[in-house]
């Protein structure tokens, strides 16, 4: 089965094709035949956040593009005419940029093969997803294809159980597959929008065990780096101070609050951290080595914090595989202490983790997300589907 797989929830525009056959975690593999990313960041580091509107014009702007882009790389990309039906222009009516490229794009190429289009529809900024369902639409209204509604998060888990092998030389479209794991999975989801423990006993059954009460730990990473004049995203940026500040010796005089460590639940909460990072700054501007140890803390604080949290529920759970995911699974110091910890309390668990470029926001995850939907004929209506913002696993 060829699908397609559109990711527009933040700030990437994202488009994948992949081919993908057998069942979850028994005879699954599939090949990415094209697949294509554009990252706002940079336009949106102005602001220090992504901004909603903007990334929805830019979504509209460049998804065509893209498309283009990862269909040419999967050899799909035919010259000829899809006739496009008139409800499109109702479907898209609120994009008259994408409306115009995508009659643009129908004028000059046919219909690709491609059996299903998996889009994301939540969580994230809805005005950003919108753009993304509706071009979906218009695509399976001139295609004939159906559509399948993705969660974003279900994405970001399958991620790590794919095996990605980093000693083979990776050719285009060289055959992947699962890593061989066992339940119960625990899922550590840590992203720009999200912090969350997610226990699965089997696979697409979620349930949430912990949460964040306020920030997610990505938005932490960016507003601290915010406050120490580091562009967004602050994520990598922390990360590469507090490197800096681990390999000079360079450590705090003082001590960042681990918020809920100790608390007898599975919740979050960064927003005190983010304060306490605030107040020191506020009462003396630090220099750049004060940076770098502020960075070390705060990074300190929050893998603490991480572990912490996900080593007593793999405990009270007896979780058999963990699962990092989401952008700040990039991260490679928390990757770290999570592994040391799993190994040190000898658990039994084995950890599995993204490679670093399929951590963050991609189409591929929600194409393979979106397979196993296909697979169960688990499609999505068209007219009535909508974006969900605040979506939840489950
Ligand atoms: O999953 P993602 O790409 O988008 C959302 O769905 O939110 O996650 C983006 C977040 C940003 O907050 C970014 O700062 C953070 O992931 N991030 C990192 C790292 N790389 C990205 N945080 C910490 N360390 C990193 N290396
Ligand atoms: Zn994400």
């Amino acid at each position: 089965m060829r699908i397609l797989g559109i990711e527009t929830s933040c700030d990437e525009t994202a488009v994948c094709v992949i081919e993908a056959e057998g069942n979850f975690n028994a005879d699954f593999s599939f090949r990415v035949l094209g697949n294509s990313l554009l990252s706002q960041a940079s336009i949106h580091a102005q602001y220090g956040g992504v901004f909603p509107n903007l990334a929805k014009r830019e979504h509209a702007k460049n998804l065509v593009p893209i498309l283009e882009k990862a269909l040419n790389e999967s050899e799909m990309l035919h010259q000829g005419q899809t006739k496009a039906p008139a409800e499109i222009g109702g479907m898209l009516s609120r994009e008259p940029e994408l409306s115009a490229r995508i009659g643009e794009y129908f004028a000059k190429y046919g219909k690709p093969k491609i059996d299903c289009i998996a889009v994301t529809v939540g969580p994230g900024l809805e005005p950003a997803l919108w753009v993304g369902i509706n071009f979906a639409r218009a695509l399976s209204k001139a295609w004939s294809v159906p559509i399948v509604a993705v969660n974003h998060m279900e994405g970001h888990v399958i991620m790590p159980l794919v095996r990605h092998d980093d000693s083979e030389q990776k050719t285009a479209n060289r055959k992947q597959e699962m890593q061989k794991f066992k339940f119960p999975l625990l899922s550590l989801l840590i992203s720009g929008g999200h912090t969350e423990l997610v226990l699965s006993r089997e696979w697409r059954k979620y349930e949430i065990l912990g949460e964040t009460r306020d920030d997610a730990v990505g938005e932490a990473f960016d507003k601290v780096a915010r406050l120490l004049g580091l562009p967004y995203p602050g994520g990598p940026e922390i990360s590469r101070l507090a490197l800096e500040a681990r390999s000079s010796k360079l450590e705090a005089n003082f001590n960042l609050p681990r918020p809920m460590l100790n608390d007898d639940n599975l919740d979050f909460s960064f927003a005190g951290l983010k304060t306490a990072v605030r107040r020191i700054v506020e009462k003396n501007p630090p220099s750049q080595d004060e940076k770098l140890k502020i960075a070390r803390e705060f990074e300190d604080a929050v893998a603490e914090v991480l572990v912490g949290k996900t080593m007593r529920a793999v405990a009270e759970r007896g979780a058999r595989t963990v699962i990092v995911g989401g952008g700040v699974s990039a991260n490679t110091y928390i990757r770290l202490r999570l592994a040391e910890a799993l190994e040190k309390e000898g658990s039994g668990a084995t950890l599995l983790v993204p490679p670093p470029e399929l951590a963050t926001d991609n189409a591929l995850m929600i194409a393979l997300a979106g397979y196993f939907h296909a697979l169960k004929s688990d499609y999505a209506d068209s007219a009535t589907m909508r974006a969900n913002g605040n979506l939840r696993l489950g």
